[in-house]
């Protein structure tokens, strides 16, 4: 008994401490152990990122919150309409960007006592906004982030950008869990806005570089990788529904991690319909913003949707991406030769186009 009073002591001491710190992780003994889905154990996942909007308080928040006059509320109401979105996706882990802190990122998860949370508190001190992350199946360690940074200049960047800087990524969140003998790293981002703005762009390219690099310390070390959030950059691969094309490298620096022109990951919105694939909408402008990448040798893809539906203009302007994914019990680097064939093939035949080119110019003359 004693030994039990003092047990839940230290639990609820090494949770106040960690909460008292940067960071807040689930480590509420019922939510320490285990995998809560109705499905424990199962292969299956579901993987959800959603921009919830100033999932604020209105107590003394930053001047850029809708909120920031006091309007406690209208805040309070405000995550209670998160927390319907949340329930109704009903993901296994969800990405919730703009949140500001463990007690906005609890009432997403208001109702879902099998559902933990972790928050790791970042660097960007203009909006105070956080990555928030929950979770039905408990981490395999506690959620961390990096400090790095990565510079840009108009050498590294295609932005057309001039100047030379350096960048971290404010807000991101690495989370760890296991799905049966597998672990999967979680890294949850927001990268900084404005899709074709020169600056936020060349920006958004050093801070894809800082992400690139854990996925592929967190893929090399045998995890299945997920990349997630608000991205705030547009596809080179697969078009939006506004027909956005990025002026960045950014997706196509976190496809290809090790930059061998092999992509390791897989953009879920692949399967979303193109007049469907949109995360964000003001007036008429739609654009995906919002992602959920694969490490394409550790998931199948089953399916992945755009939750227009749950989502109206009180609540947010963004939609929730969601998919569902099979995590591979082991890693089948197969997938990866395969596309590297394609790659080759098709260096092939844009070789002998040359050759028959030179060949025609010759014969010719
Ligand atoms: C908007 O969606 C939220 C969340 O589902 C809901 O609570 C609210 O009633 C909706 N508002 C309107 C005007 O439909």
């Amino acid at each position: 008994m004693a030994a039990r009073t003092l047990a839940c002591v230290a639990i609820l001491a090494l949770a106040l401490a960690v909460d008292a710190s940067n960071i807040c992780a689930s480590l509420d003994a019922s939510l320490t152990v285990g995998d809560r889905r109705t499905n424990a154990g199962s292969a299956r996942l579901r993987v959800g990122a959603f921009n919830a909007r100033w999932l604020f308080d209105g107590v003394s928040d930053v001047s850029a919150s809708p909120y920031a006059n006091g309007e406690a509320n209208a805040a309070r109401e405000h995550g209670r309409m998160v927390n319907e979105v949340i329930r109704a996706i009903d993901a296994d882990v969800v990405v919730l960007t703009e949140t500001e802190t463990c007690e906005t990122l609890d009432w997403a998860r208001e109702g879902t006592p099998n559902v933990a949370r972790a928050l790791v508190k970042g660097t960007d001190t203009a909006t105070q906004q956080q990555i928030g992350i929950l979770s039905k199946i408990s981490f395999v360690e506690e959620p961390w982030r990096r400090e790095d940074r990565a510079d840009y200049d108009a050498a590294t960047s295609a932005c057309g950008y001039s100047g030379s800087k350096n960048s971290g990524v404010s807000k991101h969140a690495v989370a760890r869990f296991k799905v049966g003998a597998r672990t999967v790293a979680l890294i949850g981002a927001h990268l900084k806005a404005n899709p074709t703005q020169s600056s936020s762009c060349a920006q958004r390219e050093a801070q894809a570089e800082v992400l690139r690099s854990i996925a592929r310390e967190r893929f090399e070390a045998g995890d299945a990788v997920i990349v997630a959030g608000d991205l705030n950059d547009y596809s080179d691969l697969h078009v939006d529904a506004g027909n956005n094309s990025p002026t960045s490298r950014v997706l196509r620096m976190l496809r290809d991690l090790n930059n061998d022109g092999v992509d390791e990951l897989q953009e879920v919105g692949e399967l979303v319909a193109v007049s469907d694939r949109y995360t964000w909408r003001s007036g008429s402008s739609k654009a995906k913003l919002d992602y959920i990448l694969v490490s394409r040798s550790d998931f199948d893809l089953v399916s992945a949707s755009i939750q227009h539906d749950l989502v109206n203009a009180s609540v947010s302007d963004h939609f929730p991406l969601l998919a569902i994914v099979d995590v591979l019990t082991t890693r089948d680097t197969s997938r990866l030769l395969a596309s590297t064939a394609n790659a080759t093939s098709a260096s092939a035949t844009l070789y002998i186009a040359a050759l028959t080119a030179v060949l025609t110019i010759y014969l010719v003359k």
